[in-house]
């Protein structure tokens, strides 16, 4: 057993050590708003944070994990009360297939808990997932809004 603390709850899950991240959330835990993209720490579609920090639970072994605060896009907001970068995705319109969005966001979020007001260069740089939709310059003008909220 693996005692887990996911969005606040404590999960216990019953699954081989190096499991990684995302099998557990998406396949154990049933938290499906995490994507599965490349498998290879390259898109960035399985984006969570573990305490704080954007994280890609396609290559995190859930053992690594354990003792620390995981959130997922389910923890981030909710319709009622979506977070700023949520926010700032509707007003902007960002998506377009939307398969993306939700590790975009984890990394839009936990980027700026770090920093509070990016650069379009800290965007680039900090923000490497992928969207294959090309919603790049939405993107950029979403963090920048949500900058504006915090
Ligand atoms: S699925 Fe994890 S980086 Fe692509
Ligand atoms: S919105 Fe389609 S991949 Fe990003």
């Amino acid at each position: 057993m693996i005692t887990l603390s996911i969005n606040g709850e404590t999960r216990e899950v019953d699954v081989e050590a190096d499991m990684p991240l995302l099998w557990v959330l998406r396949e154990e835990l049933g938290l499906r708003g995490t994507k599965f993209g490349c498998g290879i720490s390259q898109c960035g579609a399985c984006t969570v944070h573990v305490d704080g920090k954007a994280v890609r639970s396609c290559v995190t072994p859930v053992s690594l994990v354990a003792g620390s605060e995981v959130r997922t896009i389910e923890g981030l907001g909710t319709p009622e009360a979506p977070h700023r970068v949520q926010q700032a995705w509707i007003d902007h319109q960002v998506p377009q297939c939307g398969y993306c969005q939700s590790g975009m966001q984890m990394a839009a979020a936990a980027l700026l808990e770090e920093i509070p007001e990016p650069t379009d260069e800290d965007i680039d740089k900090r923000i490497t997932n992928i969207c294959r939709c090309g919603c790049y310059e939405r993107i950029r003008a979403a963090v920048h809004t949500s900058a504006k909220g915090a």
